[in-house]
């Protein structure tokens, strides 16, 4: 019986879906803790490839119960398109999909706001709603999947909360305002096709892993999008690291059996803020168009750069990680020599820590190692000894200089494109 937390180790778009889809295979229930339809989680299998925002990517494996716990922010309008587009692969959500009578739920007026707060102050958000919406739960003003099902309390819920975004809307943004009654008659609508949903999560995972059920935990984003770990401001709204699984499901730490790093083999980030070893230049943009490093939720593309070993140390110390999956080694196929980042140089000094401080961050020079590549394709290896060896010093190297473990090796986006180490 396991209970793991799956999290991302750098600025998201890892391969978690990827990774998450070859578990389930073992895991009776997947969970996802934080987040929202921010999160695009891509699983192909067999020529079908599948974008998940809001459900667990356990999802396409028939047998297996998908949550959907209180720490995440949910849009029902996207989940009912995502239902919509797995019902039309033969993907039946119905008797094992199930939300948190908890989890906040995502409104017009937080997308408004998004849209809105990125004119002034540029994040680079997915425009999902997601910070807002975070805002609303923390100022306890927010709207749960519960009270969607209690009519005189949505109702009242949604017309005290369109006023007072109306008065900052008209008055601080110069917008026209929004209007309650649209709201409302939407909202209304989700109560009948939503109201299957409904669960008991804290009891049904309880029991469950009472019952010795095997339960995973899937992150969202990153340890470097973590509103407490990342580089703040530049950052998500919620907790990915593994304290996030905790809360934003309803299980306690004393039930967590193992924590799993998902660990991309180069690094990558959408999005503004800083990104000590990204290149601005042929080898960056070769990675990009190898990786396919293009947005699964916008679209957009991904900045890329060399593998940091400072970084992921840091990752591995906040998420306490057990082992990794190492994702996307097969990008590295073509490269004569790769870099990785082994310190940085913080104004003339040499530092073996993530900074604290956005300028720190900022101003980090790195200081690259360089070894051989493999020139190579490894999209067809099967085992941990069909790689190549100098892919081999490769993952040595990064799990020595970052103190992690590899678990799992993905030379692919299919499922038969991943093995694991002995
Ligand atoms: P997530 O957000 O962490 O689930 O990751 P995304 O789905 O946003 O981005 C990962 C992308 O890489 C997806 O397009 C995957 O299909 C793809 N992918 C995952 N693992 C591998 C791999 O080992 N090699 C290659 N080439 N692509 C991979
Ligand atoms: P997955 O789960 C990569 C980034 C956005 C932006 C910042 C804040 O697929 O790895 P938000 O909309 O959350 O307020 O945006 O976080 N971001 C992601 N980057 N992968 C994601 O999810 C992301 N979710 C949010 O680009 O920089
Ligand atoms: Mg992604």
């Amino acid at each position: 019986m396991s209970v793991t937390v799956l999290v991302g180790s750098q600025w998201g778009d890892e391969g978690k879906g990827k990774i998450v889809d070859i578990l389930s295979e073992d895991y009776q229930i997947v969970v996802r803790y934080q987040g929202g339809a921010n999160a695009g989680h891509t699983v192909e299998v067999g020529d079908q490839k599948y974008v998940l925002h809001l459900i667990p990517s356990g999802i396409l494996r028939d047998d297996v119960i998908c949550i959907v716990g209180n720490g995440v922010v949910l849009d029902p309008e996207a989940l009912l398109k995502e239902i919509d587009v797995l019902a039309k692969n033969n993907i039946n959500v119905e008797g094992r999909f199930f939300i948190s009578d908890q989890t906040h739920l995502i409104m017009p007026y937080h997308k408004i706001f998004d849209s809105i707060q990125e004119k002034e102050k540029k994040i680079g958000t997915t425009g999902r709603g997601i910070g807002p919406c975070y805002v609303d739960k923390y100022s306890r003003k927010g709207i749960r999947f519960c009270d969607l099902f209690e009519t005189e309390t949505l109702i009242a819920k949604i017309k005290e909360n369109v006023k007072e975004k109306n008065v900052i809307l008209k008055n601080i943004y110069d917008h026209p305002g929004i209007n309650a009654e649209e709201i409302i008659t939407q909202y209304l609508q989700y109560q009948e096709l939503l109201k299957s949903y409904r669960k008991d999560v804290i009891s049904f995972l309880s029991d469950s892993i009472t019952a010795g059920k095997s339960v995973l935990l899937e992150g969202a984003q990153g340890a470097f999008l973590d509103i407490d770990f990342g580089t703040y401001p530049f950052v998500t709204s919620s907790n990915p690291t593994s304290g996030g699984a905790c809360t934003g499901s309803g299980i306690p730490p004393t039930k967590i059996t193992d924590v799993i790093g998902i660990v991309k083999a180069y690094t990558t980030r959408v999005g503004e803020g800083p990104f000590p070893t990204e290149l601005i230049n042929e080898t960056g943009e070769k990675l990009r168009s190898i990786g396919n490093e293009f947005g699964a939720t916008t679209g957009r593309a991904r900045r890329c750069g060399w593998y940091d070993a400072t970084l992921v140390k840091h990752s591995v110390t906040v998420n306490g990680i057990d082992s990794v999956a190492i994702t996307k080694l097969d990008v590295l196929d073509s490269f004569e020599e790769i870099n990785v980042c082994t310190a940085y140089l913080l104004n003339g000094e040499k530092i073996n820590h993530f900074p604290s401080t956005i300028e720190n961050i900022k101003s980090v020079i790195p200081i690259y190692e360089t070894l051989p590549g493999w020139n190579q394709d490894i999209t067809k290896c099967k085992s941990y000894s069909e790689l190549p060896k100098n892919t081999v010093d490769y993952l040595n190297f990064i799990s020595e200089k970052s103190g992690f473990k590899v678990k799992i090796i993905s030379v692919g986006p299919r499922r038969d494109q991943t093995f694991f180490v002995d």
